[in-house]
């Protein structure tokens, strides 16, 4: 196992290893004493590891209540939020108390938005099951809800206590989840470690967790609250997450963050921001890895949601432009060029 510590407002730990969730209580209790713990999960996860942890708690002293809502991105919205917050007062739990996020990004951003919302904030730990969250989303305390008008349009900055990261949970997961964590961790090769996508290539998965983290880490370390050089992770997310709400969400996040990255690329180099296309590459690894980068939206309709991008301030957007492979460089455009860098992306 392999321990690294992020120093941020709040400092804490990751764990990663294979088959530790089963210590989850025994590491907990490192950096927090017994007290409360409800785990909250998904109705898939509830099924698979909920059990362990629940176990795991209890033997460290814990006493363990849990919440379960529908898996899927359907479920980060308010009504899943206020559930949640409903059921941690129904349980009487207080400001010494925790909240434990077992799951994807979903139950993560959820848990996270509850955890820095309850009685004003507590506790939290996050415990990902999924590529994705592991090699992103469980990092970094960025926590959200879905709004009608668009994804993470209500949110918080919240650093969870420790990060206990176990990727023997991907065996249980579906290649098409796998192919979400791919998409995120791809994205951070293009940033900052081109070396990064053979290991991706290779499924290696200790590697790539490892670096993933530790890239988040520093640029987190540096930007902790997004007004800055934090702004490079969510490159491919513009177009993303118009992509993922057009679709009612049955675009998921990484796929939409695979094309996004693709149009954005292109978009930057035809608008002449930069000498290097990165589309050709990006296309060719991507497509290998099995994403389908085809998009039935026009480019009215991602404006449209484009529009709604909370990165948006001072009527212009942050896009994140590859120089080089491993390479990005934030640049802002206006609203009235987003429409034609679009146009340039989608052609
Ligand atoms: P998810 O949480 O919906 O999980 C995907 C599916 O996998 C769900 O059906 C879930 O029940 C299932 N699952 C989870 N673990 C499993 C396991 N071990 N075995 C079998 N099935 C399992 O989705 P995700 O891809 O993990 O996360 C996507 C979300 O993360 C999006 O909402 C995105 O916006 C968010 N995100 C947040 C950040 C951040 O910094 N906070 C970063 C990236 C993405
Ligand atoms: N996933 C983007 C961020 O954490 O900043």
């Amino acid at each position: 196992m392999n321990r690294f510590s992020v120093t941020t407002s709040r400092p804490y730990d990751i764990l990663i290893g294979e088959g530790i969730i089963g210590d989850s209580g025994k590491f907990i209790r490192e950096c927090i004493k017994p007290c409360r713990a409800c785990i909250v999960t998904d109705s898939n996860v509830n099924h698979l590891y909920l059990e362990g942890v629940l176990q795991s708690l209890r033997d460290n002293g814990f006493q363990t209540s849990k919440i379960v809502f529908p898996e899927g991105e359907h479920s980060k919205n308010l009504p899943t939020y206020s559930n949640i917050l409903e059921s941690l007062a129904e349980e009487g739990l207080s400001r010494s108390d925790l909240i434990v996020a077992l799951g994807g990004g979903v139950v993560g951003d959820l848990s996270g938005f509850a955890a820095a919302t309850y009685l004003r904030g507590i506790k939290y730990i996050q415990i990902p099951t999924t590529f994705l969250a592991a090699v992103d989303s469980s990092v970094g305390g960025k926590t959200a809800v879905n709004l009608n008008y668009g994804k993470n349009l209500a949110g918080a900055f919240w650093q969870p206590s420790m990060v206990i990261c176990d990727y023997k949970t991907f065996d249980t997961l579906p290649q098409e989840e796998i192919l979400n964590g791919v998409a995120e961790a791809v994205k951070s090769a293009m940033i900052m470690e081109q070396g990064l996508i053979d290991h991706i290539q290779a499924q290696d998965y200790e590697y790539v967790i490892e670096r993933c983290v530790s890239i988040k880490k520093s640029i987190v370390e540096a930007d902790e609250r997004d007004t800055g050089m934090r702004q490079l992770l969510n490159f491919g997310h513009t177009v993303g997450h118009s992509l993922e709400k057009l679709s009612s969400y049955n675009i998921s996040h990484g796929a939409g963050v695979a094309t996004g990255m693709v149009v954005e690329s292109r978009a930057a180099y035809k608008m002449g921001l930069t000498e290097y296309d990165a589309s050709g590459y990006l296309t060719e690894i991507l497509e290998g890895f099995g994403f389908d980068l085809s998009i039935p939206y026009t480019l009215e309709q991602i404006y449209k949601y484009a529009l709604n991008d909370k990165k948006i301030k001072d009527d212009s957007i942050a896009m994140v432009i590859p120089e080089a492979l491993g390479k990005c460089r934030l640049h802002r455009i206006s609203l009235e060029d987003l429409q034609e860098f679009l146009r340039l992306g989608l052609e």
